[in-house]
């Protein structure tokens, strides 16, 4: 049986600025995740650099951190059967080029920074990333 799982998705500033936010949540909720906290952020330098704290030795870190200031993001949390495997499955390859047919990234993404959406890689990670963002009461299943 699938464990009832949540997880953290990133509308990055790419797909808020193409207005595709609507395609992409049609894409979860088609898909089987709920979205059960949701909001519009313009993340501050100092956020975004926290948020990808794990990257910050990495030659693409700075370039990332200016791309996800460079306009609104929506901050989600999905909820649903493995939902950290699901919506990475939906999600497809970081690098679009990599990417299945059919996911956001195949279909929406314009490079492997531009890549639309961020999503959590590990249920541990999951539960960091949501509180980064969110408190419980903001969240409703
Ligand atoms: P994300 O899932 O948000 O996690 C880190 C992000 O760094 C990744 O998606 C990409 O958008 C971005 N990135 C930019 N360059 C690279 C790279 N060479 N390898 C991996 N991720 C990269």
């Amino acid at each position: 049986m699938a464990a009832k799982e949540r997880t953290l998705s990133i509308i990055k500033p790419d797909a808020t600025r193409r207005n595709l936010t609507g395609k992409i949540n049609a894409k979860f909720e088609d898909q089987g995740l709920r979205i059960i906290a949701q909001k519009r952020l313009h993340l501050t330098e100092d956020e975004a650099g926290k948020f990808y704290d794990v990257h910050r030795e990495r030659p693409f870190f700075k370039d990332l951190v200016s791309f996800m200031i460079s306009g609104p993001v929506v901050v989600q949390v999905l909820e649903g059967a493995d939902a950290v495997a699901a919506n990475r499955k939906i999600m497809g390859a970081t690098n679009p080029a990599n990417a299945e047919a059919g996911t956001i990234r195949k279909e929406f993404a314009e490079s492997i920074e531009a890549n639309s959406v961020h999503g959590s890689d590990s249920l541990d990670n999951a539960k960091r990333e949501i509180s980064f963002f969110f408190a419980e009461t903001e969240i409703v299943g």
